[in-house]
């Protein structure tokens, strides 16, 4: 038996580079863990089998889980039959990358339980082949990301501020936010400007998929709004939204049809899982 926590990730900064012809965007963005987390089970067993403690959850072949596990035994031909529970705590459709985790955690946990069959540098690369964010997740929890995202530069661990992640009830979808999106109106950023900020104790906070998100959900404006008179150093939408970030300060106060989630940065040691 296995049990690993599957964290989340926020987008300290995210500049969108332009579109590609293959219809996904290049960005460059400071990819951070984070310690909302759900928590993973994998034990052996007589045949496969996934479980999902929200029922909301699709459990099929569309969930990234299973996606990876087919993936790995693709890979590897290790196909020893494993139970997978997931107990789901990162609310989805908010940005923040708990699929993306979730992908990754399996991938990290069947390497484990084969006997570490394959390098944590193969596993990023499989992890690419999922989506654009899992790859991130194989790093060590601070990470430069370029390409549609899946391109990784370890960043040192940064000192964490207190974080609140603000989920409104409703969610997004990543296609229609990028859809969305007029590279032609964006602000001009330097994103290696930006990095290094973060490290030289200057951290400026954007994310370019908030002007497309919050023209798709209009109602995220009068939150945002409600959040920034509350004094915080920032507050920035997560990934593709709908949740937003604020930092530091105190909890937001209580509004309707909004969850809270208190969150620190999350970082883990080479060799071990977060
Ligand atoms: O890679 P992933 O499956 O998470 O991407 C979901 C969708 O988000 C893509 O189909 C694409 O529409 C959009 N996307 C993008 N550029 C990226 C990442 C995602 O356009 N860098």
């Amino acid at each position: 038996m296995l049990q690993l926590r599957s964290p989340a990730k926020i987008n300290l900064f995210l500049k969108i580079v332009n579109r590609r012809p293959d219809g996904y965007h290049n960005l460059a963005s400071l990819f951070q863990a984070i310690n909302l987390v759900d928590n993973l089970h994998f034990q052996f067993a007589d045949y496969s089998q996934f479980v999902c403690d929200d029922p909301r959850l699709p459990i099929d072949g569309s969930n990234l889980i299973i996606k990876a596990m087919e993936l790995f035994r693709h890979k590897t031909g290790w196909n020893r039959p494993l139970k997978i529970s997931l107990e789901k705590r990162i609310p989805y459709e908010a940005g923040l990358g708990g699929g993306s985790g979730n992908a990754a955690t399996t991938l990290w946990a069947m390497n484990q339980l084969s006997g570490q069959i394959a390098t944590e540098q193969q596993l990023m690369a499989w992890a690419g082949e999922l989506g654009s964010d899992p790859a991130f997740f194989l790093s060590q929890g601070t990470a430069y990301c370029t390409g549609r995202g899946e391109l990784l530069q370890a960043m040192p661990p940064l000192k964490s501020p207190q974080i609140w992640i603000v989920k409104p009830h409703r969610g997004l979808s990543t296609p229609a936010v990028y859809k969305r999106l007029d590279v032609s109106k964006l602000p001009v950023n330097h994103p290696e400007e930006t990095l290094k900020g973060f490290y030289s104790g200057d951290a400026r906070y954007y994310n370019d998929l908030e002007i497309p998100a919050l023209e798709l959900a209009p109602d995220l404006i009068l939150l945002r709004q409600q959040l920034e008179k509350q004094g915080y150093q920032a507050v920035v939408l997560c990934g593709s939204g709908s949740a937003f970030f604020c930092i530091g300060g105190s909890e937001p106060q209580a509004m309707e049809a909004v969850r809270v989630f208190p969150a620190q940065f999350l970082n883990r040691s080479q060799g071990t899982w977060y």
